[in-house]
């Protein structure tokens, strides 16, 4: 697969990354441990070279999982993972917390977890009120001058926490959820990251699965799955914006590619500093999604895509009350 450059700092990746979230958490219950590995290691196979994971997706187990599953060819791919999380007894998250102690607790027990002696990119998960992202900033440069991380990322982080963050360390990569159903992004945050020079990797690029067009309004999730608590994936939601899925069903079938090809295709004709990573548990989607790095998309297939994105209102939020109080700070 081509290869993308994150950040001035220069962090080579496959175009494509694999997203691991959801082989441990998240949308259901966790896939079988030998099948999450064969996943990982087919991804590896197939050019993907960039994994991302994050100390919440368990918590800890999918970062386990990568330590184990990435552990043959641990130095020819780079392993993104998350602090910034509380847990109680029980795995669920009990708060922010990026206090400098905190994340070196975190940096030392993920190194553990992953098998490694280096975190390529370690990101902020969201960003904490409490602490000054400065005191952030500086935490990540201290462990990256001792060599356990070697990128500082943010996500979900407002402009102006972006400037002051790469002010002091900077910033490799911004990960945000940025898709054909969610373009927030393009208003403010990617013409600061096109002047700072720091590279985008959009999350949940295929809209949690919707944009694929495997997902309706009749779709039942488990109850453990989280899209059960977005309003955007309310039966109401759902039915209204289908209307979107199935006119980017006709652009693709129109150059014989599919759905989710678009989505991703989209994400990498927008900027050449952008590294989608879309996440499935199943091989014949992970052969599909990293097809749509050979998907070039022509000024008319642009256009066509802007026209079906404006011609429908997508309907629900994509975050609850909950999880919308912790973003873009
Ligand atoms: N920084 C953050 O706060 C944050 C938040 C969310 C996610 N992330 C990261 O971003 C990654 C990707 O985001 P995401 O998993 O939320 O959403 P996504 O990649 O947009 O979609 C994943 C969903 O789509 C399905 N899917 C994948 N490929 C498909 C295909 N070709 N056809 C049909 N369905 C397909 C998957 O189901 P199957 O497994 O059944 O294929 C899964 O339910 C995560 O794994 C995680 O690493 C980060």
């Amino acid at each position: 697969m081509q290869k993308r450059t994150l950040g001035n700092s220069g962090l080579d990746v496959s175009a494509i990354g694999l997203g691991c979230m959801g082989l441990s958490f998240g949308y259901g219950p966790a896939t079988e441990k030998q099948q999450a590995i064969t996943l990982i290691r087919t991804a590896y196979e197939r050019g993907v070279t960039f994994f991302d994971s994050a100390e919440a997706y368990g918590p800890y187990k999918n970062e386990e999982l990568l330590g184990e599953a990435l552990a043959p060819f641990r130095d020819k791919v780079v392993i993104a993972t998350k602090f910034g999380f509380d847990f109680n007894a029980e795995g669920g998250q009990s708060g922010l917390n990026s206090r400098p102690q905190h994340i070196r607790n975190v940096a030392e027990a993920a190194l553990k977890r992953l098998n490694t002696d280096v975190i390529d990119l370690f990101y902020q998960h969201r960003v904490d009120p409490a602490v000054p992202i400065e005191d952030v900033a500086g935490t990540v440069k201290d462990l990256i001058a001792e060599g356990k991380v070697k990128h500082f990322g943010l996500s979900e982080a407002g402009s102006q926490t972006i400037r002051r963050a790469h002010a002091v360390q900077p910033v490799t990569a911004l990960q945000s959820e940025y898709s054909l159903w969610w373009r927030e992004p393009e208003d403010d945050i990617l013409p600061v990251l096109e002047e700072l020079g720091i590279g985008f990797v959009p999350f949940s690029p295929l809209g949690k699965g919707f944009l694929t067009g495997a997902i309706n309004a009749q779709t039942t999730f488990d109850a453990s799955d989280y899209r059960n608590t977005v309003p955007r994936f309310s039966t109401e939601a759902r039915s209204a914006n289908q209307a979107l899925v199935d006119l980017l069903g006709t652009i693709a079938a129109d150059k014989t590619v599919t759905p989710a090809q678009i989505a991703l295709a989209w994400l990498l004709a927008q900027k050449p500093w952008i590294v989608p990573i879309p996440g499935t548990t199943k091989l014949n989607r992970l052969e599909e999604n990293i097809g749509a790095a050979t998907v070039i998309l022509s000024a008319d297939d642009r256009a066509a895509i802007e026209d079906a994105v404006s011609a429908v209102t997508i309907q629900g939020a994509r975050y609850s009350a909950e999880h919308q109080a912790r973003i873009n700070r």
